[in-house]
């Protein structure tokens, strides 16, 4: 066996068998096979797929390249969520301060930026002071006392995840349903809960642009998580346009900390609150839907949920203050408004319209807006501005009046964020006529 054939093997069309997929998995793992040939491998794999057999074994391979956390010492059922990627996609940062303070333990292990879209440990590690990088011990002893812990995939995690994550980040292989489920489920075996709450996003923004796919790559991992065992489910959710009002790393954590304040946009509340009753479910702590949802109102509305944030933030190191106060917060230099006329001037025949709406979203260039300011990797090497991105004013099926501002770009370069608003402006389609509105939760699977 060796790396130049099984990628041949793959490029040509052929079903790898187990000890092949274990030859490169570990091969990279232990360095014996260099990015460049790996970066080959999954782009051979991004074009041929996996047969649902290939897939399994390339995530049990994953998973089982370094140690598996032992989460016994944690009391009561432990649900973990992982959403496949989206835009302005703040949705852990609001949901495990809500599931602690029910008293659901989350042990949360998460990941940084992957392609236009973010990662949860970027954003947190936009908090002056908040330290990801838990030992094993920290991270139980936290959840023990605090119901709720976040930490950055440690060295031996699934670390052939960690490698392929980065890899992949950086040639355009992110977006296959194989490399996405063998990734989300390695790490989530790996962690060790009990029950997986899984969030599958589809749209313009989502790397499953269709239904269809999303709800391939939702079984794809249920029926992974039901082989191991785990009680896994798996929510389909709209990434049309962003996720809430704000888009950069720093911007979502404070959105997040308004949502738990009581001031959620909408749909990023239905979302929260959809994956968050599942999750409640999974721990077997609500009777039904409606229990679950009464439960989770009631914890943002008293001002628990809140209270565990901050709880929270401050057991890792974070300046807890900044919740309440975003001047604490480091701050992009320069800033941009993009008013409706901006927009309309990109619509063949807006002039002769009465009204204007927003219609339609390219959310994956409004991940790019985000990233060519800074906010995202083009390298595996690139550092990010955790201060910069977007705040939106305006969402799908709004009206939109020339002067309005549709939203405020934020940056630290003026070429950058002129490039960043030539795409923002190109991003969405307007019409004459209020467009009809998808729905945000489509369907579960479990
Ligand atoms: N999240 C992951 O952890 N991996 C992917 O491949 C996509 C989203």
């Amino acid at each position: 066996m060796n790396t130049y054939e099984l990628i041949m093997k793959k490029r040509n069309g052929y079903a790898l068998g187990r000890e092949e997929i274990a030859y490169m998995v570990d091969g990279f793992t232990a360095g014996r096979i260099p990015d460049y040939q790996m970066s080959a491998f999954l782009m051979a794999v991004y074009f041929q797929g996996m047969n649902a057999r290939e897939t399994t074994d390339l995530t049990l391979s994953m998973a089982d390249s370094g140690d598996r956390l032992d989460l016994t010492g944690i009391e009561g059922i432990k649900v973990d969520k992982h959403s496949t990627g989206g835009v302005g996609d703040k949705t852990s940062l609001i949901i495990g301060p809500v599931m602690a303070s029910l008293g659901v333990p989350v042990a949360k292990m998460s990941g940084r930026g992957l392609g236009h879209t973010g990662g949860t440990i970027d954003k947190l590690e936009g908090i002056p002071g908040f330290c990801t990088s838990l030992s094993e011990e920290n991270f139980i002893a936290q959840v023990n006392r605090v119901g709720f812990a976040i930490a950055g995939q440690t060295a031996n995690l699934a670390p052939a995840d960690k490698k392929l994550y980065a890899l992949r980040d950086v040639t355009a292989t992110v977006d296959s349903i194989p490399l996405i489920a063998s990734s989300i489920m390695s790490k989530k075996l790996a962690a060790g809960a009990d029950a997986i709450v899984l969030d599958v996003k589809t749209g313009s923004g989502a790397f499953m642009k269709t239904l269809e796919d999303a709800r391939k790559l939702a079984s794809t991992m249920v029926e992974i998580g039901k082989l191991a065992g785990r009680k896994t489910t798996a929510v389909i959710t709209d990434m049309n346009e962003p996720l809430g009002n704000a888009v950069g790393n720093i911007l979502e954590v404070q959105e997040a900390a308004l949502c738990l304040r009581g001031q959620g946009e909408k749909r990023l509340m239905e979302v929260s609150r959809n994956l968050a009753a599942h999750m409640l479910e999974a721990a077997g702590r609500a009777k039904n839907t409606e229990d679950a949802a009464g439960q989770i109102q009631e914890a943002v509305r008293s001002g628990k949920a809140f209270e565990k944030m901050k709880e929270f933030v401050a057991a890792q190191g974070g300046d807890a203050e900044c919740l309440e106060d975003f001047s604490r917060f480091p701050k992009a230099s320069l800033s941009r408004t993009i008013t409706g006329s901006m927009l309309t001037k990109q619509q063949e025949n807006a002039s002769d319209w009465r009204e204007a709406y927003l219609c339609e979203c390219d959310n994956q260039e409004i991940g790019m807006t985000s990233l060519v300011l800074g906010g995202g990797r083009l390298t595996k090497e690139s550092a990010i501005d955790l201060t910069v991105g977007i705040r939106l004013k305006k969402h799908l099926g709004d009206r939109i009046l020339p002067d309005e501002t549709v939203a405020v770009l934020y940056g630290n370069d003026e070429e950058r964020l002129l490039e960043a608003q030539k795409r923002f402006v190109r991003a969405y389609r307007l019409s004459e006529n209020r467009p009809e509105l998808r729905p945000v939760v489509y369907e579960v699977i479990q």
